[in-house]
């Protein structure tokens, strides 16, 4: 696509055309632990090459280092046949590889304008430049179709936004190899469908995009070949129509596994509302009602900016309402703080592990025990969780995997981290939960496992409000979904009802 190539500046990047590339006998270890092995791979040029692997196989760590990111202990790296140094991200820059990571690279205090051109060499200075950059990025904008405001503060925009603040970069830079680490875990429905169009095009003009991915029908449905990572071993690279979501999980798990959506139990008859809201609002939140049952899962779907986890802050006190009450167990809860919700026994899972949920640099056993540490008791029908629940438990049936149990959390998986995060809320064992995203960048293996999970837990008499950009997640996991539109709830549907049902709802052509 011609019109991708940086027109005009003097970014060192891009010739124009992606290159062939090779990696032979990529390896990787951290503290004696081997997380890359042997690794041989090619990816042609202007291909969508797929990677998928369970959480920890080194998906991300194979893109790093592509990326310039993490170094390889050994293996050579190639471009068109030619072997390259690459000890920086400068240096993939310069053969036209922009790594878009999972834990997203911008500068959060610096707009979307600031962040798309930062770090190009320019030679223009003050107004020319500004006007300049200002074209380029409605060229851009043009190009992906994305609507994305340029002079908006990046730590102001949603998860979606900022990744495709990070695509319109790498853009900028003239990237022909896109390496694009769960691009979609963060989007909604229609965001995912719109990013994998402007994947289809970016390749047909002739870019090559690396893709990882949980979402296995969307890597088959967009991949030219796919790559199966297993315990930093490549298993098999195969073409995507030779290739099904049965044995892609039986490549990643090395064993036949059952990925069925877990069925919640009927909610009892006479089940109480544990959980209500009237006239909730807040900001984008503008009259929410809902009520929970002991034992109900309600999932809440929506667009970005639709309020849904808007509302579950509220829920939980972290945004302060500025109407509207909240209720447990018939009883209102005023001023709401987290502190007191807490007390009260409820629980929030954040969407953000980064920002919110979790401290990265201490262990993943300081990091589950951080929440239940105060050890106040919270109500006469709940024991304290230590009582019952060890930390370790808990670890367990969550399955993270670290190398080492004392390793900071940082360096964990992406994967990893969300279980961790999920674990450090389960101890408390809260009589309400609260789950944004529950299962973002988890495995399918794993993914299945934490809705056993939030199942069980509503089974034994938990009410719980699920948010997931994943409308199968949502209608799979819930008894009813409510949907959100402009921070109303605009419809209600049963479990299992048709996707495209609530699509429409969401946005409004119900
Ligand atoms: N800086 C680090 N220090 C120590 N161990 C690390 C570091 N970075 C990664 N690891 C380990 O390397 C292994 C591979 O991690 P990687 O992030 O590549 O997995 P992944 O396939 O991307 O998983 P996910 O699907 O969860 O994102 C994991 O066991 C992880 O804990
Ligand atoms: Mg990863």
């Amino acid at each position: 696509m011609a019109s991708l190539t940086t027109a005009g500046s003097t970014t060192a990047a891009s010739t124009g055309t992606a290159p062939n590339i090779s990696l032979r006998g990529i390896g990787k270890s951290y503290s004696g632990v081997s997380v890359l092995r042997d690794v041989d791979l090619n990816i042609g040029a202007g291909e969508v090459h797929s990677l998928v692997g369970e959480n920890g196989a080194g998906k991300s760590t194979l893109l790093k280092i592509l990326g310039g990111a993490v170094r390889a202990d050994h293996g050579t790296l190639s471009f068109d046949g030619e072997q390259a140094a690459i000890s920086g991200p400068r240096d993939a820059i310069r053969h036209g590889v922009s790594l878009i990571s999972q834990e997203g690279a911008l500068v959060p205090a610096m707009t979307v304008l600031e962040n798309v051109f930062l770090g190009r060499w320019s030679n223009r200075f003050g107004l020319a430049r500004r006007r300049a950059d200002r074209a380029r990025f409605d060229e851009l904008i043009d190009v992906t179709g994305f609507a994305v405001d340029p002079q908006a503060r990046v730590d102001r925009l949603p998860m979606g936004t900022r990744q495709q603040v990070e695509i319109l970069r790498a853009l900028a830079r003239g990237a022909t190899v896109l390496a694009m680490d769960e691009p979609t875990a963060v989007l909604t429905e229609h965001e995912k469908e719109n990013l994998l169009g402007l994947i289809r095009r970016l390749a047909a003009g002739g870019t090559t995009v690396i893709l990882v991915s949980h979402f296995l029908d969307e890597v088959l449905a967009v991949a030219d070949r796919v790559t199966v990572l297993r315990d930093g071993a490549l298993v098999i690279t195969d073409d995507a129509s030779q290739l099904t979501p049965t044995t892609l999980v039986r490549h990643m798990v090395g064993r036949e596994i059952d990925v069925l959506h877990a069925e919640p139990a009927p909610v009892q008859p006479d089940a109480p509302v544990r959980l209500a809201a009237r006239g909730l609002r807040r900001g984008l939140v503008d009259g929410v009602d809902l009520s929970v049952r002991a034992g109900e899962i309600v999932g809440i779907a929506g667009l970005v900016g639709s309020g849904r986890s808007e509302t579950l802050r509220l829920l939980f006190g972290a945004d302060r309402a500025s109407g509207g009450v909240v209720e447990l167990d018939g009883e209102t809860l005023t001023r709401l703080t987290p502190r007191k919700a807490m007390a009260a026994g409820i629980a929030l899972v954040p969407e953000s592990r980064k920002e919110e949920g979790l401290v990265m640099v201490r262990s993943v056993r300081e990091n589950v025990a951080l929440a239940s540490l105060a050890g106040r008791r919270y109500g006469p029908f709940v024991r304290p969780a230590a009582e019952r629940t060890s930390v370790d438990d808990v670890s367990r049936t969550v399955d993270i995997r670290a190398a080492q149990p004392a390793a900071a959390v940082e360096t964990l998986s992406g994967g990893n981290q969300q279980k961790a995060l999920f674990a450090k809320w389960l101890l408390r064992e809260p009589r309400v939960l609260l789950i944004d995203e529950p299962t973002r960048g988890v495995d399918v293996a794993a993914k299945t496992q934490i809705h056993r999970l939030v199942v069980e837990l509503a089974r034994n008499g938990m009410a719980v409000v699920v948010v997931s950009s994943e409308i199968e997640e949502v209608l799979g996991l819930s008894h009813r979904v409510l949907v959100l539109r402009q921070g109303r709830v605009v419809g209600e549907f049963p479990r299992g009802a048709p996707r495209e049902d609530v699509m429409a709802a969401a946005f409004g052509h119900a």
